[in-house]
Parts: C-alpha cells; structure tokens; sequence
C-alpha cells in the first residue's frame, strides 16, 4: 500500500514497534517532503487547523550525503529557513500570536 497524502495514526512510536511502523510508514512515502512548499505549508497549516495552534515547532529532518549536496542544501537549510518563518509568522505575538518555541536541529560540524 502507498501511503502518500495518507494520514497515519500511531500511538507508541517512540520506540519498539510503534517505532518501527512509524519508519516503515515513512519509508512508503507517508509523510510531507519538507523541501516541497505546499506539502510543508499544508501540513502545517493542517496542524494548525486540527490543533488551534502550534507552540513548539521543531525542524528536525535532515541528510547527511554530500554526493546530492543540493539536495542537502533543500533538507538541512532551505527547509529548515522555511520552517522556522512559517512558524515565527504563526507565533508572534505582535501579530497576534502566542508565543512559542522554535528548535532547529544542528550538528556540532556547523560549529568547526
Ligand atoms: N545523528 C547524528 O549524529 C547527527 C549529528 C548532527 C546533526 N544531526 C541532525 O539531526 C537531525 C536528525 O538526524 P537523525 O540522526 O535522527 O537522522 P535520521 O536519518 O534518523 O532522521 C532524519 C529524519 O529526517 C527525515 N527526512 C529526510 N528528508 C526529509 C524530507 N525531505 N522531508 C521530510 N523529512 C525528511 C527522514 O525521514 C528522517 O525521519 C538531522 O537534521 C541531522 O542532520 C544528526
């Protein structure tokens, strides 16, 4: 079964077995690709719409393969820049947001 465009819903996959379906689904396609604009934007704004609001927004996916080093550059920059816009126009409270926490996952190699 393809499960692009499918929602999955996993109780337990932080680790054992719901972990392992959470790949395998993954695997299949059952996610948004971060560094596809309207996927990233709908599935944000789903969380919105679903949720009333997000409060932490975590850009966490990412690559390490510097043979497809643009596609590197869309993962682990682009997407993650897009990310964090997203979520600081939905957070500030100036705008009439809530607030919120925004974590960009990084390597220590950005640090050498
Ligand atoms: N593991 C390490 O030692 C290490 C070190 C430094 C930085 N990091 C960073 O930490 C983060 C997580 O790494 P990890 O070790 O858990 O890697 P991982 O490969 O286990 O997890 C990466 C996740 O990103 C997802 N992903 C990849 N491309 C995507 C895309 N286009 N759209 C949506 N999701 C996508 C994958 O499906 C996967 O779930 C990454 O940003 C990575 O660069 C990891």
């Amino acid at each position: 079964m393809q499960l692009k465009d499918k929602v999955v819903f996993i109780t337990g996959g932080a680790q054992g077995f719901g972990r392992g379906v959470a790949e395998a689904v993954l695997k299949k396609g059952g996610k948004c690709d971060v560094t596809n604009v309207a996927e990233f934007e709908d599935a944000f704004k789903a969380a919105v719409s679903k949720f009333g609001h997000v409060d932490v927004m975590c850009n966490n996916a990412g690559i390490l393969d510097e043979r497809i080093w643009e596609k590197e550059l869309e993962i682990n920059f682009t997407a993650v820049v897009r990310g964090t816009m997203m979520a600081l126009n939905h957070m500030r409270k100036d705008k009439g947001g809530r607030g919120g926490v925004i974590i960009n996952t990084a390597s220590t190699a950005g640090m050498r």
